[in-house]
């Protein structure tokens, strides 16, 4: 239920926007399998509630303002959830699409939300080869590239200073191989745009902590390896990095690596958070075993779900998410409180 002063609250924060946006949702999708619902355990404060007291920081998840407008999403928000990730809003081709010309008011609306239920935001994200206007991938030139990235680090990460409780500074550098990827950043700049970047972030707001962040960290693989010599190199160079994020998008079956990669990606002797889970079938035994390898590793600090609801998730047909389509408690939402207890 949501009462009338959460949608005054809401209504206020919606208005802010001048045109809500849509992003990453989808239509629904009918031949979803649907699943009895199990035994109802008594949950009081959510799951991160039940995180914070095995010692973690948040369990989280994602929203923009499409999402958030929703009152059954947004009632199981603020019952479950700790900290909100935007799920585009944030992106460089949303806040900056022309040349020093910022938007703020997508990322806004999550910000004041969580700002107005008690969330942590995690802001993501600044520096990535994604969601990249054109007038930033043709640049070709250092001294024109390093002010860019400046301007745009500086630019949000002041703007919503004091706010913020973890940026993903740069987002999905590496290849499979654990090499870096190619792309506008990495071809003119070389490695050092992720020093460029940490820095000009630290500068903006002392007190966000700093991540860096990608996919197909899922196992002690190749590309954790790499991500590992990188940052330790990074790390002991005096770039201000604070944590890895690993976003675990998985497969079904496909949780039995993730607790070799977080010990891995630990090794840097930074903090860890899985920063986007879903997993395809939504199967109890792989969300049990993603949260227990949290859990069971001391550097790891939070959890986020990419989406509350299968109806707003962005792989909607594999139904990956805790709550299904019509925002009710599946079975995988009851193996992770049931690995919380
Ligand atoms: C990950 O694999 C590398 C290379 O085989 C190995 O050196 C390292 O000890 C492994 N780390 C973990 C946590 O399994
Ligand atoms: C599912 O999401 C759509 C927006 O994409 C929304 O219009 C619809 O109300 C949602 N379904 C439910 C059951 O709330």
């Amino acid at each position: 239920m949501i009462n009338l002063t959460a949608l005054a609250v809401l209504a206020a924060l919606l208005s802010q926007v001048d045109a809500v946006p849509v992003y990453g949702m989808c239509l629904p999708d009918d031949s979803a399998t649907t699943t009895a619902a199990p035994p109802v355990p008594t949950v009081t404060g959510g799951l991160n509630k039940l995180i914070q007291a095995k010692g973690k920081k948040y369990f989280g998840t994602c929203g923009d303002a499409g999402t958030l407008s929703n009152p059954k999403n947004s009632a199981i928000i603020q019952a479950e959830f700790g900290a909100l990730t935007p799920e585009n809003s944030m992106k460089w081709d949303r806040t900056e699409s022309a040349t020093g010309v910022f938007t703020f008011s997508g990322g806004d609306v999550v910000v004041n939300y969580a700002q107005a239920y008690g969330k942590l935001v995690r802001g993501y994200t600044l520096v990535s080869h994604t969601n990249l206007p054109s007038w930033v991938s043709s640049i070709g030139d250092k001294n024109t590239l390093t002010t860019v990235i400046q301007r745009h680090v500086t630019g949000l990460v002041t703007h919503w200073k004091g706010k913020i409780y973890v940026w993903d500074v740069v987002n999905e550098m590496f290849n499979e191989d654990g090499t870096i990827r190619s792309s506008v950043f990495s071809a003119i700049l070389g490695e050092d745009f992720v020093s460029i970047a940490f820095r000009a972030a630290r500068a903006a707001d002392p007190s966000a902590k700093l991540y860096i962040n990608d996919y197909n960290l899922d196992s002690n693989n190749s590309k954790v390896q790499g991500l590992v010599r990188y940052v330790t190199k990074w790390k002991a160079a005096g770039v201000p990095i604070d944590g890895v994020g690993t976003q675990t998008h998985l497969g079904a079956n496909g949780a039995g690596g993730v607790s070799a990669a977080l010990t891995a990606l630990a090794g840097t002797g930074l903090d860890v958070a899985i920063t986007e889970l879903d997993i395809a079938g939504a199967s109890s035994t792989d969300y049990s075993t993603v949260v227990k390898a949290c859990l069971g590793q001391a550097k790891c600090v939070g959890i986020t779900v990419w989406g509350v609801s299968d109806n707003d998730s962005w792989r909607l047909s594999s139904v990956p998410l805790l709550f299904d389509k019509n925002y009710q408690k599946k079975p995988a939402y009851y193996a992770v409180v049931a690995a919380l207890s």
